[in-house]
């Protein structure tokens, strides 16, 4: 399955930089301020830009830190002692590097009957007293419960440093994507195990590819609100949210393995509490004051939005509001809409990418 995040940009990306080169042709230093799946930061550092990357959620945190900041395995160095290498896979010892033999060795942990599942498994017992959820099957759930419990451990041993953490984080949420038991989003389960959760959970080890341009780049985790003062650059993307439901509540389950946290498990569907994540974009009411918050704070004067047809606010409205900061102009691009499996809605979407250049 991959990743199905709402509003992802990783088909868009080129379409998107081509905007970039055409309006900035200069410019080197970008800001992606809501930077999701961390997967148009690496398109934009591959095509030689110096990036500075934001998210309000752990999960993106992560995944940034293996996009934007990783650009060749880890060396896990101080792991071997740590770990005694499972004995029946000796034989490739030699030809793996020490990242695979931490994902080998992360892949045998006997599964352990934890907070996964007990909350987010047909034989768990939620502790609300709600049915027992099917997120995962039951095999999936204690396999992500060992695995979730070994990392941390690693990580509180000091076997692990937080580059190395993030990466092993990273490839748990990329592995739970593929097996997980929903239509799209973790809003909710589905009623029955479709066959792709029935695979066994199994880690694969990341690619990475080097930009060679030795750019400092950063990941920021926060508010892009409150953040904004502390951010400078030639160009900033903003990829707001665009729909009233939650982040927070949409992805809660990669939230809780970002966190490495064992939340109270609210409701029929387990929603970990997520009020500290509220975004002000998903609400009609308060994105106006959280962009005003924005773009008067950060240092730099050109904007590149994305926003979608399908948005809270009418894109018409959207440009007057932003004029009132400089000049905007947009552009229209046809774009496959996002479809959770049982959504009706036409599959033609249009996206607008509007560049406001601050007065
Ligand atoms: C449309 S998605 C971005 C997708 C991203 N461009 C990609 O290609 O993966 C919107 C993102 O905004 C983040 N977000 C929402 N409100 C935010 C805020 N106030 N500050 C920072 N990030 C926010 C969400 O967590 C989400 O990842």
């Amino acid at each position: 399955m991959g990743y199905r995040y709402i509003g992802s940009k990783e088909k868009l990306s080129d379409i998107i930089i081509s905007e970039i080169k055409t309006i900035y042709p200069e410019a080197t230093k970008i800001i992606d301020l809501m930077a999701g799946t961390g997967l148009f930061s690496k398109a934009l550092r591959l095509n030689g830009y110096c990036v500075t990357a934001v998210d309000v959620m752990t999960y993106s945190y992560h995944h940034l830190i293996v996009n934007l900041i990783l650009q060749q395995s880890p060396e896990f160095e101080n792991i071997t002692a740590m770990i005694s290498l499972p004995k029946q896979k000796s034989v490739d010892l030699f030809d793996s590097s020490r990242y695979e033999l931490v994902i080998k060795y992360l892949n045998n942990l006997a599964p352990i009957n934890g907070y996964f599942f007990r909350e987010f498994s047909p034989e768990g017992i939620p502790l609300n007293g709600t049915p027992s959820r099917k997120y995962f099957t039951v095999e999936n759930a204690a396999k992500i419960d060992a695995i979730r419990y070994e990392i941390r451990s690693l990580y509180n041993a000091g076997s692990i440093n937080d580059n190395e953490h993030s990466l092993l984080i990273h490839d748990l949420m990329m592995a739970a994507n593929d097996v997980a038991n929903i239509a799209g989003t973790y809003g909710h389960f589905l009623s029955k195990f479709v066959d792709r959760a029935k695979v066994p959970i199994q880690l694969t080890p990341s690619q990475f590819v080097a930009d060679y341009n030795n750019y400092p780049h950063r990941v920021m985790l926060g508010y892009a609100e409150e953040l904004a003062p502390s951010l400078e650059g030639d160009l900033c993307y903003i990829d707001p949210p665009y729909i009233k439901r939650q982040y927070a509540a949409n992805y809660h389950i990669l939230e809780t393995i970002a966190r490495e946290d064992e939340p109270e498990a609210i409701g029929v569907s387990g929603l970990r509490p997520w009020r500290d994540q509220y975004s002000f974009f998903c609400s009609k009411l308060h994105i106006r004051k959280s962009f005003e918050r924005i773009l008067n704070a950060i240092k730099c004067d050109n904007f590149l939005i994305s926003y979608s047809e399908d948005g809270l606010l009418p894109i018409e409205d959207l440009m007057t509001f932003l004029s009132k900061f400089g000049t905007v102009s947009k552009k229209e691009i046809k774009y496959k809409r996002f479809k959770s499996n049982n959504s009706s809605k036409d599959s033609t979407l249009h996206e607008y990418l509007i560049n406001l250049r601050k007065l």
